[in-house]
């Protein structure tokens, strides 16, 4: 893959970065060195367990880092939270979720103008749900509860965006959708953060990061996702062909954890 030609400003700079739940012992994140550039796709990998939605965390503010430096020039964080954490059982329709991303750049006192419900209709609209708009989200199926938390990250408008496993549960119309989007908020300058379990998807973005607890790699997938890094990132389970051809086969014990103890 050549280089992108240009490149935009520095929108993530983290150096040596670590992180720590309150009251772990050891870091859930650590020696996470890498740069996010405007207009970049950039891949998360890693097995369950591996960090990824820690990282997010801290990007996002929510968990301070415990050591190491972390930049982040242009400020407003969009977070397309991993679904199983987004339960929302109030009442709300899908464009008050959507308009849930105006309100959070805006101050208190303010209630969302027209021309916010506009943006939210719009990102609706983006992501094929434009006539789900009244419908209450508990009621939407899991992809489309996935993409109306899309559509509120994109009336954030936020340069740099978080998607933690943005892909799963989404049929393959609503994908190939969605990724067209992701590549079009990429070309419009953004720099995307993508969480995700398919090694196939992340050859074909910009840049991978591949994390096990630590980083393993940071690059071009071209050259960072050789069968030793892969194997390192996910243990020892991959699936390794007579010749060297390693498949994007999940571990075995790849499935859905119980989240269960995040909430308190
Ligand atoms: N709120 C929390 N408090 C304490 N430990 C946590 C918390 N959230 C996650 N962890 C721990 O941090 C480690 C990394 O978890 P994280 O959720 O970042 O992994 P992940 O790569 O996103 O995994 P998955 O692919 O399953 O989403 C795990 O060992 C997890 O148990
Ligand atoms: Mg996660």
């Amino acid at each position: 893959m050549p280089e992108p030609v240009t490149r935009g400003e520095v929108l993530v700079d983290a150096d040596d970065l670590a992180a720590t739940y309150p009251g772990a012992t050891v870091p859930a994140v650590a020696s996470a060195t890498f740069v996010v550039h405007g207009g970049e796709r950039v891949s998360v990998l890693g097995p369950n367990g591996g960090g990824k939605s820690t990282l997010f965390r801290v990007l996002t503010g929510e968990l301070t880092l415990s050591s190491g430096a972390l930049a982040l020039p242009a400020g407003r964080v969009a977070l397309v939270p991993q679904t199983e954490r987004s339960r929302l059982d109030f009442p709300v329709s899908a464009l008050d979720v959507a308009l849930m991303g105006a309100v959070s750049r805006m101050p208190w006192w303010r209630r969302p103008s027209r021309a916010d419900r506009a943006l939210a209709r719009e990102a609706l609209d983006r992501v094929g749900l434009a006539d789900r708009a009244q419908r209450t989200f508990g009621d939407l199926s899991g992809g489309q509860r996935q993409r109306v938390l899309v559509a509120r990250a994109l009336v954030q408008d936020a340069p740099l965006l978080l998607l933690d496993e943005p892909f799963s549960g989404l049929d393959v119309p609503s994908a190939e959708r969605l990724r067209a989007l992701l590549d079009d908020l990429a070309a419009e300058g953004r720099g995307l953060l993508m969480a995700t379990h398919d090694i196939e998807q992340a050859r074909s973005w910009d840049r991978v990061l591949c994390l096990n607890r630590v980083q393993i790699a940071f690059g071009p997938p071209a050259s960072t996702l050789t069968a030793q890094v892969i194997e390192r990132t996910y243990g020892s389970e991959i699936v390794t062909l007579p010749g060297g051809v390693e498949l994007g086969i999940l571990p075995a014990h790849h499935h859905h954890h119980d989240h269960g103890g995040h909430g308190s």
